[in-house]
């Protein structure tokens, strides 16, 4: 019996030895054809594995960047794109990446800010899970499956559809993927009430380096934790997820008021830095930083977006009693179910379809995006906040939104999940630079200031270490060259900042269930043994 199973295995290796490796004079995509062919029994390479001569290879590429600085004529390209249909072609796409040696880059929404989905400087292919986007709600027990292509906005629109007072802690932008969001952390508006998106997923389901798909029971609660805030992909490409959804009041209130840099804006800053975070959990006020032109003159703007879980009569006596500086009227506020204030935030007339959700960008804005992040601690004092300002004019294209934390946050360890950064911080600060001009050098020019700042930042935000937010995905705070080798001086860089002291456990994760470092990108986490290390 043991025989016959060795001769068989012998024979199955050789077969595959044979039909597979032996094809490395054939083109990458022949060679990935071939081994397709090999393991899956039924499926149908037009509409699954796209070669770079395929026409419809750019529009799938382009579908889902939505930063410009990474569409320019010099950006790397795949060598083939693999759209699976099901699992078993994402188990597939593993083993044959694996066999021919290509790295591979997993792209849900495809929003990642340094384009780590698509792009790589080493040969690869793209496995884009755009097809595998279904949601199931169930609720009975108030949960919801979502598989990784789903966007926010389908996950919104289909929870609320059953039921208006469920809904899900999650990001702002509907086109945002569950694969990529959520592995990161995602967060959003319902954060200080509920906490982050990983702290309401109880289940998923990832495939793995042998190609095996294994749910919440089957790999353990080690690498359940590493997912949920760690990064999908230094560990495999995550299928699905199972959400617990949260309830919502019927109506939400929502309002947006807007101070000016010249007329008493630092007074109502330095407040909101005080009280945001301090606030019923059942408010989040959003302070965002805009420059813009008023009589021709460039300021900063700051708008006060906020949202309430109850009614405009129980708000502004709240607000009328702790940060009576923002001045909040009657007038100033609208209610509506929650679903409706997606669109609030998102800047969509309210009253629109809720079908809308659904929408996936035609065309994404051609815009080019340069992200950052920071966490601030202490207030910064009034005279700073006027000089951070004053840069902001000089640079004219980049933005804040300063994010409140406290509530829920605060009450959740540090260890909980790889996602460190919860009490302690009075904000999250999100930079982003954004431009349209296309001059030469404008990528080179903006991304230099956006340098600039967050050096100028530095005294009034966490240090030892900076801290930052993974889903903000910033190659500055170390990242690797070429990306298909990881070191580890270069991962404890950006390791220490993304998860403090969670980083050693994530590398403890990644030697156990991915050792020979498969799954690597250019801010993944290392495997202590892989020979892939410098
Ligand atoms: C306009 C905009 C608004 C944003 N708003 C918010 C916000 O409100 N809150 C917030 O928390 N973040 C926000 N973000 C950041 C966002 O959460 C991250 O960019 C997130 O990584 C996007 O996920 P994705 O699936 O769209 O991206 P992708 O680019 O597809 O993926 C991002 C990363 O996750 C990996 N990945 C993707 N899918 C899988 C998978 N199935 N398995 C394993 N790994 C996978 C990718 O390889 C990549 O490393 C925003 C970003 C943008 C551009
Ligand atoms: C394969 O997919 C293409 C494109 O979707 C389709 O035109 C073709 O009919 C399919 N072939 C089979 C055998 O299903
Ligand atoms: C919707 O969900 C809320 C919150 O769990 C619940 O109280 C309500 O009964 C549900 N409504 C329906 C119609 O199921
Ligand atoms: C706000 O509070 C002050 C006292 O703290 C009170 O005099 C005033 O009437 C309140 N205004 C509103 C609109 O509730
Ligand atoms: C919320 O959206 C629904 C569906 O589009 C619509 O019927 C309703 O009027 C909206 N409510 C508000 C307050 O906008
Ligand atoms: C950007 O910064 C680098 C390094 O400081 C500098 O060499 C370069 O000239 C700058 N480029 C532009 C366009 O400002
Ligand atoms: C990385 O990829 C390059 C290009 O394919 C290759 O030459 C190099 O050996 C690879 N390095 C590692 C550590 O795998």
């Amino acid at each position: 019996m043991e025989t016959m199973r060795a001769l068989f295995f012998l024979l199955t290796t050789l077969t595959i030895f044979m039909s597979v490796s032996t094809t490395t004079s054939l083109s990458p995509i022949q060679n990935l054809l071939n081994c397709f062919y090999h393991y899956s029994q039924s499926f149908n390479s037009s509409d699954i594995i796209y070669g770079p001569k395929n026409p419809s290879f750019s529009t799938i590429l382009n579908m889902k960047i939505h930063n410009k600085r990474f569409k320019t004529a010099t950006s790397p390209k795949a060598l083939a794109i693999i759209t699976p249909k099901d699992d078993s072609h994402v188990q597939t796409t593993i083993k044959c990446a694996k066999i021919n040696n290509f790295q591979l880059r997993i792209r849900s929404g495809g929003h990642d800010y340094e384009g780590f989905s698509y792009l790589s400087d080493v040969p690869y292919v793209i496995i884009d899970l755009l097809h595998l986007n279904s949601v199931e709600v169930n609720l009975q027990d108030e949960t919801t499956w979502v598989e990784a292509g789903a966007t926010l906005g389908k996950i919104y629109y289909t929870i609320s559809k059953k039921n208006n007072s469920l809904a899900f802690p999650s990001g702002v932008c509907f086109s945002l993927g569950a694969g990529g969001h959520f592995s990161g952390g995602g967060y959003g508006n319902l954060m200080r009430k509920f906490g982050l998106s990983i702290d309401n997923i109880i289940d998923a389901k990832i495939v793995d380096v042998n190609g095996n798909i294994l749910d919440r029971k089957s790999m353990g609660e080690d690498l359940f934790w590493a997912i949920r805030g760690g990064g999908g992909a230094s560990f495999g490409v995550i299928l699905s997820w199972k959400l617990k959804l949260v309830q919502v009041t019927p109506q939400v209130t929502v309002f947006n008021v807007k101070r000016n840099m010249d007329e008493g804006a630092t007074d109502v800053v330095y407040k909101w830095q005080l009280v945001a975070p301090k606030l019923h959990k059942d408010i989040f006020i959003r302070a965002q930083h805009n420059v813009v032109t008023i009589s021709g003159k460039k300021i900063v703007q700051v708008s006060f977006i906020g949202q309430f879980l109850g009614t405009i009569e129980r708000l502004l006596p709240l607000i009328n009693e702790s940060f009576p500086e923002l001045g909040l009227k009657k007038n100033d506020c609208s209610s509506m179910p929650w679903i409706n204030s997606t669109f609030f935030w998102y800047d969509i007339p309210i009253g629109t379809p809720l079908e809308a959700l659904l929408d996936e960008p035609k065309d994404p804005k051609p815009i080019y995006i340069k992200g950052q992040s920071d966490y601030v601690k202490k207030p910064i004092p009034k005279k700073d906040i006027e000089s951070i300002w004053k840069l902001m004019v000089e640079g004219e294209t980049l933005s804040m939104q300063w994010n409140p934390y406290g509530g829920r946050m605060e009450e959740i360890l540090p260890s909980e999940t790889p996602f460190p950064h919860r009490a302690g911080n009075l904000f999250l600060i999100q930079y982003i630079n954004s431009w349209i001009e296309e001059s030469p050098g404008a990528i080179e020019h903006r991304v230099n200031f956006s340098r600039l700042f967050h050096e100028f930042m530095t005294p009034y935000v966490s240090n030892s270490p900076r801290e930052a937010f993974l889903n903000y995905r910033d190659a500055d705070v170390g990242a690797n060259h070429p990306s298909n080798a990881t070191k580890i001086d270069v991962a404890r860089t950006y390791g220490s900042k993304y998860f403090k002291e969670n980083f050693e456990r994530l590398v403890s994760v990644k030697t156990k269930v991915d050792p020979e470092n498969f799954f690597r990108y250019e801010q993944s986490i290392p495997s202590r043994l892989s020979k892939t290390h410098i």
